[in-house]
């Protein structure tokens, strides 16, 4: 049984502290007392025992490797649903009916152009540049461009702001992927649905005709379902922190795509593949599992272990499913890269270091392989991520945004720096 309230004692002062309960899920310990009642406050680098705010979004439950979306199993989604379904549900908190699906599909379509000037404004990067540089950059400037989305205290405007972003963002993507290589960009068609017109944004050029392959659209389109929320995982929280000040939702957005940019977060994908890639083959499998466990070396196992899942982590399992599919349908029987992973996931299954540890494959174990077969170079891979995450990102903000307990973010801090000392003037320092 869950205690209505905690007690701290500290000195000869104790304090009761209530305790909230979820829908499901650990409680909570309110602390919002315990500066002004004791002078002290938490301390928790990394958040491991924080909850930062309430949110009816996404549920995360770490040991039994469970993922739900406004309730929904990520598992039943990502089989019978589709990516606009699963913007609605995370947006709306309910899946749509047919009508309400039709008018937000139309919505979603009727924005996805971004202003012809966004062109122009891409010459300036670099042809070289990675394209997660190009993303936070040009996700920033679409305040630059439209100002009639920038009020967040109207609905209607953070609405507008809202559509626009998922409208946009697979636009923006595959701009930045098509300035990398070299080739015009291609405007999006508006007869494609989401996944199909990103795919022929990316890989379409304008003296040839490209078929989308639906059974390829449709794993990306599940790929884009598996990471659309995960709670306040880094970027996210990112982003609330950002919007939290009363920054413009496209700013704050631009905010989670550079946290999103780590290798420890959404960069994991390219690093998991990379990883694979510098294995190579299964016979130097040891020699890297040995190097993971050595507390001595930095180097870690990509795509191995969460923060919050300390279990098979459920979207991996999709994503694994997702993979071989992708294989088959492009003929591809035997990838030493899958080869690689399959061992190596065989092999840390069955390590005690991985097993005391709980690190089992993440989401981004997979993905690589998947999106590397479906033709996007490594360094797209975080925006595709980025891209999936639009959605998740905007719920959050739009929810935060709504709370009437929502204030500016503002940690507070261990100070260990020097204690107060007079100015020296330089002539007479030592
Ligand atoms: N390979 C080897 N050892 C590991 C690994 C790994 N991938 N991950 C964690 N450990 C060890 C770590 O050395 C530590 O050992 P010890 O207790 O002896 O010091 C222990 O496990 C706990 O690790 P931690 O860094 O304290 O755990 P964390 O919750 O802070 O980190 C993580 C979570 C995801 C950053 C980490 O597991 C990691 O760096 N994994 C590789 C990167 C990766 O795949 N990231 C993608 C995450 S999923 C996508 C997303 O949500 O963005």
């Amino acid at each position: 049984m869950t205690p209505k309230s905690v007690q701290l004692t500290a000195g000869t002062q104790t304090l009761d502290m209530p305790v909230k309960e979820g829908s499901i899920g650990p409680a909570v310990v309110d602390i919002g007392k315990l500066l002004s009642k004791t002078g002290m406050f938490t301390y928790d680098p990394g958040f491991t025992s924080t909850a930062s705010c309430e949110s009816k979004i996404t549920y995360i439950d770490g040991d039994a490797g469970v993922l739900l979306y406004r309730g929904y199993p990520i598992d039943q989604l990502a089989e019978h649903g589709d990516f606009v379904e699963t913007c609605y549900l995370l947006l709306y908190g309910e899946l749509p009916t047919k009508a309400q699906y039709d008018d937000f599909n139309y919505r979603i379509t009727r924005h996805t152009m971004v202003h012809e000037q966004m062109s122009r404004f891409f010459q300036g990067f670099r042809r070289d540049a990675h394209p997660m540089a190009v993303m936070v950059g040009s996700v920033g400037a679409l305040s630059a461009f439209y100002h009639d989305s920038l009020d967040i205290s109207d609905p209607y405007q953070r609405m507008v702001a809202s559509i626009r972003m998922i409208a946009k963002m697979p636009t923006l993507a595959a701009m930045a992927y098509k300035y990398t290589i070299g080739q015009p960009f291609i405007y999006p068609r508006n007869e494609l649905d989401y996944t199909s017109n990103f795919l022929h944004m990316c890989f379409a050029v304008p003296c040839e005709e490209y078929k989308v392959n639906p059974v390829l659209s449709r794993a990306l389109d599940r790929i884009f379902m598996l990471h659309a929320d995960h709670e306040q995982n880094a970027s996210t929280s990112t982003v609330r922190l950002a919007g939290s000040s009363g920054a413009n939702p496209f700013a704050c957005i631009a905010a989670g795509i550079a946290c999103l940019w780590g290798p420890a977060h959404g960069g994991a994908n390219e690093a998991a593949l990379k990883m694979l890639e510098e294995i190579g083959s299964v016979d130097r499998i040891p020699q890297y599992v040995a190097r993971a466990k050595d507390k001595n070396d930095p180097f870690r196992l990509m795509g191995f272990g969460h923060r919050v899942y300390k279990n098979y982590d459920p979207r991996a399992k999709i994503m694994q499913r997702t993979t071989h599919e992708v294989l088959k349908e492009l003929g591809i029987k035997d990838d030493p890269l899958l080869d690689v992973a399959i061992e190596l996931e065989r092999i840390a299954l069955h390590d005690d270091y991985f097993i005391e540890k709980k690190l089992y494959p993440n989401i981004d174990f997979y993905s690589g392989i998947t999106l590397k077969a479906l033709g996007f170079p490594t360094s797209m891979f975080t925006v595709l991520f980025a891209l999936a995450r639009t959605v998740g990102w905007i719920a959050q903000w739009a929810e935060m945004i709504q709370d009437p307990a929502q204030k500016i973010g503002r940690p507070r801090q261990l100070y260990t720096g020097a204690p107060e000392r007079d100015y020296v003037p330089v002539s007479t320092r030592r």
